[in-house]
């Protein structure tokens, strides 16, 4: 029987609820969803590859079908490689649209046997990005509705580690992811 694999990645800088509810989704979907979690996307991290993917592994462990691991490189090459036939993301709002678009066609281009397909996440969770979280979270808002418990504490304690890598970066900026 061939197992129907489906790869979900992102950045999880961090991982938060509105992931989460994709990930269950796509799990109830698929066989098996590998969650993959991209070593250096271009853009400023708080967390290391290594942390976001604990991160996801501990929020993740009550889904049987769901393993969680880095990539590096083309998303496509990772696919690929895991012998995955979906790549998994989730829609939120409709400026998510064109950028999901545009990788839908490039990773297309790149390899037409895979296809993208997306998921929404439940409406109580459709605001959450990564960058809102670590916006609030370095002013000292509280995020407990948007993440795990185990994600507050790392960033309660990412945030209160003055010689961490990028203190004192400003992370009031609201980006889409
Ligand atoms: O959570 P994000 O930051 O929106 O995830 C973006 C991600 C990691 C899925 C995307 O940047 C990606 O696939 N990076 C791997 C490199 C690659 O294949 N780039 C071409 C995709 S169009």
């Amino acid at each position: 029987m061939t197992i129907r694999r489906a790869v979900y990645p992102g950045s999880f800088d961090p991982a938060h609820y509105g992931h989460i509810d994709i990930t269950t989704r796509a799990a109830r979907t698929f066989d098996e969803v590998i969650v993959a979690v991209y070593d250096k996307p271009a853009k400023q991290l708080l967390f290391t590859v290594d942390e976001r993917v604990a991160m996801l592994r501990e929020a993740l462990k009550d889904i049987t079908n769901v393993r969680v691991a880095p990539f590096s490189g083309l998303l496509v090459h990772y696919v690929r490689e895991v012998g995955a036939f979906a790549i998994v993301r989730g829609l939120r709002v409709f400026s998510d649209f064109e950028l999901e678009f545009r990788m839908a066609l490039a990773n297309r281009r790149l390899a037409p046997e895979i296809d993208v397909i997306n998921f929404i996440a439940d409406e109580k969770h459709l605001h959450i990005s990564s960058s809102t979280v670590r916006e609030i979270a370095s002013l000292g808002g509280d995020v407990s509705s948007m993440v795990p418990p185990a994600i507050e504490a790392a960033l309660i304690a990412k945030f209160s580690d003055p010689n961490r890598d990028g203190a004192g970066t400003n992370y009031v900026v609201s980006l889409p992811d």
